[in-house]
């Protein structure tokens, strides 16, 4: 399963760019302003139906231009499925999957999993929660097939309950206590499924992935529900009320979950080192990535932009053997083709090299 051909028009400064990635490890390199990270996006865009740089479509959408369209096949069990999504101006988008129109960007997610590490991907330990949240849900969401529906129903819930903490309309407080039995069961069953998959993830992840690395040495990682599960969870949103109603949301719940890695009880963002705090980002993503390559048989993409930024030698052939745990089709974004040559030799992989000019890809 991978990505196996990608046609992109009009996207940043792409004006038309046909590539038919191999299975590996592709290289795409050039110079500042030559479109390596345009074309990564455009592969992500392909999987997620957004950029992970903009909200704003008409940033990518190439100036002078009315719409941008992305086309690839994806090989899937011995499949070729054509996926497409294009969006105009107007912020109209046109999804399809094997030439039928959808509606859900969730059935092409479903079809390949796609993660992207950039120089800044380690200030997910730095952040809030919600982007170490978002990391564990991508992983749920490829393993655990009802985690979806299930995270779905729940938010609908979570906005109603807000609401009626917020407007506090008359009869709220019926109203809350009649919604709070299926806000308790959904929240139990999310948080049944995230810690059973916080079990798989860190048995992968300190048993195969980090077996080698002498940074995991007496690292631990801590999951939280969102709330304090020795307790019902419907005693906590009763104590938790009067704080509730004023606030005007819910503080305790499996929308609040989180998880932290520490050292000795020092969180590792006061411990570890900028490059170290890489290496455990790698670690974490080629854990997910091999995590839903064991569990569902499906090939995931792994996106990584500006690999060599920051990373002395020696940290760049960690990278390499961190990598070599997943086979996952792997994209990496360098300006010279040569700096990468410690983090693929350990992996053993074939590699391709497309060398990115102005927008267009150019044979040397
Ligand atoms: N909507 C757009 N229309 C046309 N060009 C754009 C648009 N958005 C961005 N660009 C330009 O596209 C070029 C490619 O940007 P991109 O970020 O892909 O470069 P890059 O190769 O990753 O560079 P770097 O090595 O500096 O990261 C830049 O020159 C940028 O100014
Ligand atoms: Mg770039």
């Amino acid at each position: 399963m991978s990505l196996e051909f990608l046609t992109i028009k009009n996207f940043r400064n792409i004006e038309s760019l046909s590539f038919s990635p191999i299975e590996g490890i592709n290289l795409i390199y050039g110079e500042n302003g030559s479109g390596k990270t345009s074309l990564l996006e455009s592969i992500y865009y392909l999987s997620h139906g957004k950029s992970f740089r903009t909200s704003k479509h008409k940033n990518i959408i190439k100036k002078q231009q009315s719409k941008f369209i992305i086309h690839g096949k994806k090989s899937v069990n011995d499949l070729s499925i054509p996926v497409g999504i294009s969006k105009n101006l107007l912020g109209e988008s046109s999804l399809k999957i094997q030439g039928k129109s959808s509606q859900k960007v969730s059935d092409l997610a479903q079809l390949i999993p796609v993660q992207l590490i950039t120089p800044e991907s380690y200030s997910l330990f730095f952040g809030g929660p919600k982007e170490r949240r978002k990391f564990l849900d991508f992983g749920l969401f490829h393993v655990e097939h009802q985690f979806f529906s299930l995270w779905q129903s729940f938010n609908k819930i979570l906005k109603q309950r807000n609401a009626l903490l917020k407007q506090k309309p008359k009869n709220y407080y019926d109203e809350i206590r009649f919604w709070d039995k299926e806000f308790v069961r959904l929240s139990v069953s999310i948080n049944n499924l995230r810690l059973s998959y916080i079990n798989k993830f860190k048995q992968q992840f300190f048993d195969k992935i980090c077996v080698d690395l002498d940074l995991v040495k007496d690292l631990s990682l801590e999951f939280n529900s969102g709330w304090k599960t020795t307790n019902e969870l419907t005693d906590i949103l009763s104590e938790n009320f009067e704080r509730d109603l004023k606030q005007g949301f819910t503080s305790r719940g499996p929308h609040k979950a989180d998880f932290s890695f520490s050292i000795d009880g020092i969180s590792v963002e006061n411990y570890l080192s900028r490059g170290q705090l890489k290496l455990l980002l790698y670690a974490l993503k080629v854990t997910q990535n091999s995590l839903i390559e064991t569990e569902t048989n499906k090939q995931s993409i792994l996106l990584i932009d500006d690999l060599p930024s920051e990373l002395g030698q020696d940290t760049r052939g960690k990278v390499g053997k961190i990598l070599a745990q997943c086979d996952s089709q792997i994209f990496i974004t360098a300006i010279e083709s040569d700096s990468i040559s410690a983090v693929v030799e350990p992996m053993k992989r074939k590699l391709e090299m497309f060398h990115v000019k102005h927008g267009k890809l150019i044979t040397n």
